[in-house]
């Protein structure tokens, strides 16, 4: 047992990888969570023009339907270490079954489903500033705090932030106690980084209606300095008092203008008596009217060693509006506040916003753009793997922020998929557009997650090569599963370093190995990946391996053995008996089958691999016709 406070639970260490035609749990380890492909199914808005064998090169938005398990194992490679900003709002585990997707699990699953995600999600952040945002209610908790603590560490932990999001009022609970709170979950990647320390102090800002109240006065001229009197404090050290000579303090009534009010903003002042420490002490050296302030250097606090200045009118100490808030971009005053973990978010039109119907889940498009507008800047990528109806990508999309989405059902198609679309045109006009004057632009693709690259024989019981994959993406999917990145070569088709890997599924022989020999330059390795081969082959052993597929790739548990294998349900928080969602039924809309585009990667030769095997594997662009279904390729 681990010497380390944290939470145990049956089948802890292990990973599960699905639900069987039983609805029982199949169970595995981290090495057996699957890379696969990205198939693009559209391209839609702008894009960046496609670059040749990567995907993930061209930095475009990603939503992604799939199993979000596979989808993080998949993004891995590609995107450990760069993603700002992880916000999830998982399940909440609460019995009920939505229209959407069902939320009941024992808790010790709902637990074993989220360790090894939560896992591969901390490799995705930033390795400095990165921070994680998990959504929850009371149910789950306590537990996920203390699984929280576990995987991204106690001391990462930045804030639980408590939201209130119902009113007593509408809740027809009937419990003791009304719940109207959520749950944000923030930790940092690493709390202990410089980043962490320096960055400003994120405020909340509040709309003022006309005047800000109590600041109605404003020093139009400060007059001249003229020094009355020097002092020395024990901890502030060296005090001076200056009086200011023919100062002219204006008073702005409920007859100024707005915008005369306005352009007096960084003057205006409010004026109180000071209550208490060395200011109300040393009150009594000041000139007994007028405008006079003191002269500082602080040895501690925010303005340590800077040199500070305190003004007083007539004895009575001021506090500037220009420090509690800013004039907009509209013009308007809006008084900041510093954040606390206290959030109380508009969502009065949370039904209608992004155009979905989205009940009982989706959260407001407010409360995403007050994380990401105070935690990511421009350009920043941002991830939600529990896409819900696409509120994290909306609002990331409306902030320039660059997004990933993850959504395994169906309503990743009928929901999350227009509703971005709405967003790139500009068409959607919800939720926070209004203030943030969105007007669309940019663009995403829509991808789904490849099928698994094995199959099982009905007849023989034998783990096979799924037969959808052939040449590109075969190459693409066995590089995948073994950390291999594509190369632009017909070859030399993977990379890792100065290892490459070759896939064929032809026949090795000894004139084939020496072939590809002779494209390897001396100082690297060859992994070969192939289905058959010669039994008598020489090659440097030192350089060269040769794999045989599947047989040497890691088969998942469940295809291994006698059973007849087969995740019925794969890593989704559902019981299977339930997987059919109603928003399918209501909007059927099929998006191109994926064995369709795998068919279509059938290829002509080498050259023709070489130059569109990224169209192949991942469909064409906007606009482009499907790539026509053609004969084998390969290197030779
Ligand atoms: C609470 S909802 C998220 C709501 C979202 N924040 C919004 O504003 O619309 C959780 C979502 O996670 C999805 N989900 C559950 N298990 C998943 C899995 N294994 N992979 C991907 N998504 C999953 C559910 O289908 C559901 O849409």
């Amino acid at each position: 047992m681990s010497k380390r406070l944290e939470l145990c639970w049956p089948n802890k260490d292990k990973v599960l990888l699905g639900l069987d035609a039983h609805g029982e749990p199949i169970w595995g380890t981290k090495d057996d969570i699957e890379s696969r492909l990205l198939v693009q199914l559209e391209a839609v808005g702008q894009v960046n023009p496609d670059y040749p064998n990567d995907l993930y090169a061209q930095g475009d938005n990603l939503l992604i339907k799939g199993d979000n398990l596979l989808a993080l194992k998949t993004l891995e490679r590609h995107f450990a270490g760069k993603i700002k900003c992880i916000y999830i709002d998982p399940p909440f585990n609460t019995g009920n079954a939505f229209e959407h997707y069902d939320d009941g699990l024992e808790h010790t699953i709902w637990l074993s489903l989220m360790k090894p995600r939560l896992e591969l999600l901390k490799k995705l952040l930033r390795p400095d500033d990165g921070m994680l945002f998990v959504h929850i209610d009371h149910r789950e908790m306590a537990h996920l705090k203390v699984l929280l603590d576990e995987v991204i560490g106690r001391q990462n932990l930045l804030a639980i932030i408590t939201v209130k999001v119902k009113d007593p009022a509408g809740v027809g609970q009937q419990s003791l106690v009304f719940d109207v709170c959520e749950y944000i979950l923030c930790y940092a990647r690493d709390a202990s980084s410089p980043w962490l320390k320096s960055m400003p102090r994120p405020f909340e800002y509040r709309a003022e209606v006309g005047t800000a109240k109590g600041y109605t006065k404003a020093i139009v001229d400060f007059g001249k300095p003229k020094l009355v009197r020097e002092l020395e404090r024990q901890n502030i050290g060296e005090i001076r008092i200056f009086q200011c000579v023919g100062y002219k303090v204006e008073k702005l009534g409920k007859t100024t203008g707005y915008n005369d009010y306005i352009s007096h903003f960084d003057r205006l002042f409010a004026d109180y008596n000071p209550s208490g420490g060395t200011i109300l002490q040393i009150r009594d050296q000041f000139p007994a009217s007028g405008l006079c302030y003191m002269e500082y250097v602080p040895t501690k606090g925010r303005d340590a060693g800077k040199l500070t200045r305190v003004y007083f009118l007539n004895r009575r100490i001021l506090a500037w509006l220009k420090d509690i808030a800013e004039v907009d971009q509209d013009g308007q005053i809006v008084r900041k506040t510093k954040m606390t973990n206290l959030w109380e978010v508009a969502n009065a039109q949370l039904f209608a916003e992004g155009g979905v119907d989205f009940t009982q889940s989706k959260k407001p498009e407010a409360l995403m753009e007050k994380i990401l507008g105070a935690f990511t800047s421009e350009g920043d990528w941002v991830l939600d793997s529990f896409l819900g109806s696409g509120t994290t990508a909306a609002v990331a999309h409306k902030l320039k922020r660059r997004w990933i989405g993850v959504e395994i059902g169906p309503h990743a198609d009928s929901l999350c998929l227009p509703r971005l679309r709405r967003v790139v045109t500009g068409k959607d006009q919800t939720g926070v557009s209004k203030e943030l004057k969105w007007k669309g632009g940019g663009g995403f693709r829509y991808c789904v997650l490849g099928e698994s690259l094995f199959a099982k024989d009905d007849d023989t019981g034998l783990v096979m090569i799924n037969p959808e994959y052939k040449n590109g993406p075969l190459v693409a999917a066995v590089c995948a599963m073994e950390d291999f990145a594509l190369n632009d070569d017909s070859v030399l088709q993977g990379r890792r370093g100065n290892l490459f890997a070759h896939v064929t599924e032809e026949k090795l022989t000894q004139a084939y190995v020496d072939e590809l020999l002779g494209r390897v330059p001396e100082t690297c390795g060859l992994n070969i990946y192939c289905m058959k081969r010669d039994r008598q082959l020489e090659f440097p052993k030192d350089r060269v391996r040769v794999r045989r597929i599947p047989k040497d790739l890691r088969v998942p548990p469940y295809l291994r053995g006698n059973g007849n294998g087969g995740v019925q349900s794969q890593l989704r928080f559902v019981p299977p008996s339930q997987e059919e969602d109603p928003a399918m039924k209501r909007k059927p809309k099929d998006p191109r089958p994926l064995i369709r585009l795998l068919r279509n990667a059938r290829l002509k030769g080498p050259k023709d691999w070489a130059a569109n095997i990224d169209r192949y594997i991942y469909g064409p662009t906007a606009g482009e016709p499907e790539p026509e279904p053609t004969g084998k390729g390969g290197p030779k």
